[in-house]
């Protein structure tokens, strides 16, 4: 490739490669394993599956709800930390359980794993 060919074009191709690499890597990356230990310390498992209903809808179910949502990290975000009323599979209703965590990044990491299942 000519443009290969130039060592200053190279390095902007390079750079520029860099930079796209780091940015994707960084709106995508979850850590899988964080996520989970979250979510069973406060006992999450108890009503969702990863693929399973049970008290409470699979959260992969929820993902290909809020997925296409632009506003559905806030608002997964917001139902974790709310308390918001729960509709539960045999009809009664409750306040959802608000998710126990200090740190906001652990809280975002986990509603990110949600909706990439
Ligand atoms: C006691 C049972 C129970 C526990 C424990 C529980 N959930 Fe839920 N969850 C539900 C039910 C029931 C719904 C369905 C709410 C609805 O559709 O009204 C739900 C809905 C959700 C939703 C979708 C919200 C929406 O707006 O559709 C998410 C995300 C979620 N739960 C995550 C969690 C996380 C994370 C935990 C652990 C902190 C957790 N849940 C613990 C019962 C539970």
């Amino acid at each position: 490739m000519k443009l290969l060919r130039s060592p200053f074009k190279l390095k902007i191709f390079l750079s520029a490669a860099l930079i796209m690499c780091c940015f994707s890597a960084n709106a995508e990356s979850v850590d899988v394993d964080a996520a989970k230990g979250l979510a069973k310390q406060n006992n999450c498992f108890r009503c969702h599956g990863v693929d399973k209903d049970k008290d409470g809808p699979a959260w992969n179910k929820i993902a290909a709800k809020f997925k296409a949502d632009p506003k559905g990290e806030e608002k997964l975000l917001h139902h974790l930390t709310s308390g918001e009323t729960a509709k539960f599979s045999d009809g009664h209703e409750e306040a959802h359980m608000i998710l126990k965590s200090d740190d906001a990044k652990a809280t975002k990491n986990l509603v990110d794993w949600i909706l990439s299942l």
